[in-house]
């Protein structure tokens, strides 16, 4: 009998050895020998009935101890499983703050939106408030209101998309001084930033590209309001050391009418393959409003006078990012795309 004993000592020591490695493993062995039912150590009382009655009592006690000897083995080896999985689970939680962080693609705005943006933030600094006008116009707003009637040849330097004989695609967000004018009355000062339409389609032009228009219209306005906010404009985008020129031109909607350059902020005016040797890059057009256009708005000529100019968002953007082919700011390459981050 107490060979039995010793034995079922040593298989709970070999299963411990060779099969407890979690505390669940650890709880099932314990049940094949410390179950209240089934387990081989209860067992061994059944068999009390077989033990000669002299030794009943030694062996109830044996089976007692080796019972107590078992409970304890198993508690100890509970907690030592326990401590294990522990010690695991710390393992797996732990975080090295010293690993690289995984690195996250983000996106950015189109290069012309951000030239928008900067735009708007330049103007704003000044005072603009923003009008956002629409992109089918009829026929009068777009030019006859800024004084470009029917048979007038400046009709010719745009090439305009028309949807019928009265409505058009807009050609110039100039449409939108008339718009405000009508509605508002002086002081003025908008920012009108919008796509515009021409049939036109070469390496500096595209059939639908992006102005911002600006006009202010009040008391005693001339060309220096218009030349200190230009100056402001071009220093805010290419460069404090940056100043503008104004040269005589021709718009039907001002007089006078100026084409502005601003100062070569490549070679920084001696003359460059980017200013083609002149040190001067012609960026926007820009006058005095039209007497004319303020009286078709209703507004009074000798009370009020006005200033106006119109950017090219693309061109802008385009000198300032040393891109060579309006193309790509539309063929959406992420390659280009990604190569311009202003903001
Ligand atoms: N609308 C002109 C164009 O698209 C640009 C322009 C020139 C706007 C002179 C103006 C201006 O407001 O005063 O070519």
């Amino acid at each position: 009998m107490i060979e039995r004993l010793n034995s079922i000592k040593q298989e709970i020591l070999d299963g411990i050895e060779n099969h407890a490695n979690s505390r669940a493993t650890a709880f099932e062995l314990r049940k094949q020998f410390l179950d209240s039912k089934t387990g081989k150590i209860g067992q061994l009382m059944k068999e009390m009935k077989n033990i000669a009655p002299e030794e009943r009592a030694n062996f109830g006690k044996s089976v007692n101890e080796l019972k107590d000897w078992a409970s304890s083995v198993f508690a100890d080896l509970d907690e030592k499983m326990k401590a294990k999985e522990l010690e695991l689970k710390y393992k797996a939680e732990k975080i090295d703050v010293t690993i690289d962080a995984d690195s996250e693609e983000t996106g950015n705005l189109h290069p012309i939106t951000q030239m928008r943006n900067q735009l708007i933030d330049v103007f704003a600094g000044m005072g603009f408030e923003i009008f956002e006008g629409t992109e089918i116009e009829n026929d009068y707003y777009n030019f006859t209101a800024l004084n470009t009637p029917a048979d007038h040849p400046a009709r010719d330097m745009q090439d305009t998309f028309y949807l019928s004989p009265e409505f058009l695609l807009r050609t110039q967000t100039s449409a939108g001084q008339i718009h405000v004018m009508e509605k508002e009355k002086p002081p003025i000062k908008i920012l009108s930033p919008g796509k515009v339409f021409r049939s036109d389609d070469d390496a500096t032009h595209s059939p639908m590209f992006t102005q911002m228009e600006g006009l202010v219209v009040d008391k005693k306005i001339t060309l220096c309001d218009l030349k200190g906010m230009l100056d402001m404009f071009v220093q805010k985008i290419y460069g404090e050391e940056t100043t503008t020129r104004l040269r005589p031109s021709y718009f039907p909607f001002t007089e006078p009418s100026v084409e502005v350059d601003v100062s070569c902020f490549e070679c920084g005016g001696k003359g460059c393959k980017l200013c083609k040797g002149t040190g001067w890059i012609e960026i926007l057009g820009a006058g005095i409003v039209n007497k004319k256009v303020l009286e078709n708005c209703g507004i009074d000529s000798e009370e009020y006078s006005g200033l106006a100019f119109g950017i090219g968002i693309e061109r802008v953007a385009m000198l300032k990012y040393g891109i060579n082919n309006i193309k790509h700011l539309f063929e959406s390459d992420i390659n280009v795309l990604n190569q311009i981050n202003d903001n």
